[in-house]
Parts: C-alpha cells; structure tokens; sequence
C-alpha cells in the first residue's frame, strides 16, 4: 500500500532554528505578521523574509501559494518556503496549505514553524493526501515524500488532535490504490484478498464465493461476472465498535473492468474502466479509518466484486435473471451491469444485518458526468433525513455532492414486458432511471441513499487535495457523516 508520509510533532526551539537542514516553512498572514520562530528567521537571513513579504510577488499570492526563498545565508536549511496565509484559515483553506506544501516539498525533509498556529491538525491531513504518489507499477519508485516535521508549542495535544487526521488518510490512500490499480493486477480474488488482510486491524471480513452466491439466489449479480474467467464475490466487513445495536451499511459497485460485456463499449478510453469498482473501493476506505481510529460504531461493508467480460459464457442482451429478492430482471444492455451486482448486494445486506440505515456508492452511470461532471457526485435517496445528514457531511469536508429526484415517473421508464423490470431506461435520465432501478431493491421503511461517483472517483487533472487520478472521493464524508450520526 502506499505510505502516508512520516508526519510527527515536535517542541519548537527558537534557538535551534538555524541549523535545521532540508526545507523550513513558516506561513505569514496578509499583513505580514511573524510569530516569535519566524521572527528569529528574518533576523539570521539578515531581514530575508521581511524584503519577501514586502516584494510585489508576495502582495498578489493568493492565501496558501507558496514563495520560495533558495541556500538562505544563515540558516543550515536549503529553502525557506513562505506560505501566504488568511488571518484565521478555516478547515478547507488550512488543508490548502497543506496540499501546496506537500506540493513543494517533494522529496526533502520539511520542518513547519507553526508555534501556536490553529489548524495545524488540517494543514497535516492536507499535507498527508496531497503526498500521494502512485508509484506500484513504476520500475523507478522514486524517494517518496520526505520526512514533516511540524514544530509547534504543544507536541502532545497537537499530535493527538492529528492522529483521526492520519486514520483519514491511510483510508483515502487504500481507496485511491484499488481505484487506480490496474484489473490484470486488481482482479476479483487480489481485491478480496487486499479486504481480508484487513482483518489485522480488528475488521471481521467474510468472502462469499460463487457457490455461497449460488446458494443465495444472487441470480443478478452471478449473470454479471459468468463471462469472466476471474470469479465473483461478495465481501462483507464488519466493524463492531459500538454497542449492541444494529450497523449502518454500506455496500459498494466493484466491477474490477467494465468492457461493457456482450454490448461492449467502444474501444477509445476503455482503459479508464479500471475504476470501475471505485464504490467498492470507497467502502473499503472507509472501512479501514474506521478500524484505524476504532470509530465506536457499528458498521458494515459490503462489496460486490465482478467483472464484466464478453465471451462464450457471457449473459446476453435479452436475458432474464432472477435477482436475490425474486424479483425478475430483462436484461436490454449488459453495460447496464453496476445495477445488477448492486441489487443483489443491497438485498442481502438488509436481509442479512437489518440495518439501521443504507448508503450504496458506484460509478454508475455516465449520465452523472454529463450531468454533473467531475464537481459534485451525485445523491438519490428515499430520505430526507439522511441525505440531508449526508451533504451536510460533504459539505463539511469540501467534497462536492448534490441531490437528484426521484420520482414515480421515472420508475415506469425500466417496466419490462417480458419481467418485473428491464435493466436499461434508455438515454433520457440515464442516472435516475438507474437510482429507480436501485430503489426497487430497497425496503420501504429502510432509509437510503445511493451515490453516483461516476464523475468524481477518478479524474484526469489534480485537485486541490489529490494528485490526477484516483481521488478517494467520499472517505471523508462517509466517515464524518458515522461520526456525527452515530459515535455522539
Ligand atoms: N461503469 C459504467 C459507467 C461509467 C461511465 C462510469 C463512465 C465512469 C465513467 C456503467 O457500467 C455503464 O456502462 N453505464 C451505462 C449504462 C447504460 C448502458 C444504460 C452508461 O452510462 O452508458
Ligand atoms: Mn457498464
Ligand atoms: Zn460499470
């Protein structure tokens, strides 16, 4: 797995300053305030960051742009990096100044003057996901991040309010390597065995192979990987870490590689679809920070694990399943595969765990770029309540999310003549008729939601907290939303 960088916390000392080696940061406000540690550095470089801060450059960076003063006479250090910061950062731009440090920092050992500064327990996390490299199928790995030092006036309660910071981090870090790892690599029984070995941090994790799928009628999502020489599982992982009560569930799409079966895909950016069991990939982020931070709550995960091939012993359009629930399904297109596999799965976890509640996440469907883009997921639920709670927590965490409807209206688009319901509803509302298709698998009483991370789980350029590339949208929410719902 890919390393979060190592991050500690040290006692400054005004003394010693001159002869840290590496990289030095110190973050300066807008009128150009220093605390006492920035203050001894301006006096051994001779007045070097006063005539930085009053230079043109500086006036017009934006908060969290980064200056950088190279070999400064005085000091053992190779760099200072002055960080233009807002007088008081909130948790998004404190994050910022993390992610560009990480940026600047590269390879070489950084120490961070932070004093009494707040936020140093974002400007971490920040620095943490923004280091991210993925490097498992480069011959040349490089160095990785360097070593931070964050020196601050109270080590211990600092590095105590960092360390659920860290737990996020290692979560997201796991997200983003099964999203971006390649499916001749990730296949179905390498991604099964990544979530047993999780098993180390206290998660109880059961594979269900083909058979035990057989057994349980899981018609649907059996169709779905019956074309691929790789088998289907379901992986389940619980984390018990509250009381007796029933978990919060969450259940992920993970198709390993999504050709799009018998009604293939065409053949330019297929490769993208190596991404295509990023839901599941989110779910078992999740899973782990919660582990990590031992969350006192009870949640389980649930992934379907397939992959979508054409061969001689694929499903085919026209096809009739027979789902989990009874429930039979025409299949029209079996690039409408996300569905199936979440049918199945979505049943059993309510049957099986009773929960208190339900959030199943896939890339489901490219409607949801076209609609949405790569700016927010998009979220269907049967529940005010909890989708409320849900973009509540996005929204805390700066990870774009926004409500789609649903409604009757729609659910007739996927009536089939031959079977209770056709799996495709055409191009016209291509995500929603997709949620319909998901509700009809959803117990009335059971309150849902459904994200459709299409646009968001992996992207071609950088954002502000991830290299391009797989993002690990959701950890963060997710995480947030159990935590605020369920550990008060
Ligand atoms: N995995 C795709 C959706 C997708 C497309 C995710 C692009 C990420 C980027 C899904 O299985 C799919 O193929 N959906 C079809 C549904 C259609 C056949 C009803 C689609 O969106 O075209
Ligand atoms: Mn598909
Ligand atoms: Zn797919």
């Amino acid at each position: 797995m890919t390393q979060i960088a190592d991050i500690r916390f040290d006692a400054i000392d005004t003394e010693a300053l001159a002869d840290i080696t590496g990289l030095l940061a110190v973050l300066i406000g807008e009128g150009g305030k220093m605390n006492a540690a920035a203050r001894r550095v301006n006096t051994l470089t001779r007045k070097a960051l006063t005539r930085a801060i009053e230079s043109e450059a500086f006036a017009k960076a934006k908060p969290g742009d980064v200056t950088r003063l190279s070999f400064p006479a005085g000091l053992a250090a190779d760099a200072v990096l002055i960080v233009k910061t807002d007088p008081k950062p909130d948790q998004t731009s404190a994050r910022r100044i993390g992610a560009q440090l990480a940026k600047a920092q590269g390879k070489h050992p950084l120490s961070i003057l932070l004093g009494k500064a707040a936020r140093a327990e974002d400007i971490a996390l920040g620095l943490a996901l923004r280091a991210y490299n993925f490097t498992d199928h480069k011959t040349d790995k490089g160095d990785g991040p360097g070593p931070v030092t964050f020196l601050v006036d109270d080590a211990e309660a600092t590095a105590k309010l960092a360390a659920p910071g860290m737990a996020i981090a290692e979560g997201v870090f796991f997200t983003r390597d099964l999203t971006n790892a390649p499916a001749n690599v990730l296949t179905t029984d390498d991604f099964a065995a990544r979530l047993a070995a999780m098993q180390e941090l206290g998660l109880e994790v059961e594979i269900l192979e083909e058979d035990d799928l057989k057994k349980l009628g899981m018609g649907a999502l059996l169709a779905v990987g019956q074309g691929s020489a790789s088998p289907s599982k379901v992986v389940v992982m619980q984390w018990n870490g509250g009381g007796d009560e029933a978990p919060f569930a969450l259940v992920g799409k993970g198709v390993v590689f999504d050709t799009g079966g018998i009604s293939l895909k065409p053949g330019a950016n297929m490769e993208d679809m190596t991404m295509d069991m990023g839901g599941a990939g989110v779910v078992a982020g999740v899973m782990r920070t919660l582990a990590l931070r031992k969350a006192k709550a009870n949640v389980v995960g649930l992934v379907g694990i397939v992959e979508n091939m054409p061969s001689s012993t694929a499903y085919r359009p026209g096809d009739v399943l027979t789902s989990m629930k009874g429930d039979t399904i025409e299949v029209v297109n079996t690039d409408a595969e996300g569905r199936l596999v979440l049918a199945d799965v979505l049943w059993y976890a309510q049957d099986r765990f009773k929960p208190t509640g339900m959030i199943n996440l896939a890339t489901l469907t490219g409607a949801m770029l076209v609609a949405l883009g790569h700016e927010n997921a998009g979220v269907f639920s049967n529940s005010d309540d909890l989708s409320a709670a849900f973009l509540k927590a996005a929204e805390a965490e700066n990870e774009g999310a926004w409500r789609m409807p649903m409604a009757k209206a729609y659910d007739k688009m996927i009536d089939s003549h031959i079977a209770d319901m056709k799996n495709s509803g055409g191009r016209l509302a291509g995500s929603i008729t997709a949620a319909q298709f998901l509700k009809r698998f959803v117990k009335d009483d059971m309150p849902w939601c459904h994200l459709d991370i299409a646009g968001v789980a992996s992207i071609k350029s950088e954002t502000a907290l991830a290299p391009k590339g797989a993002t690990g949208w959701g950890v963060m929410a997710l995480n947030r939303l159990i935590a605020d719902r369920y550990e008060q």
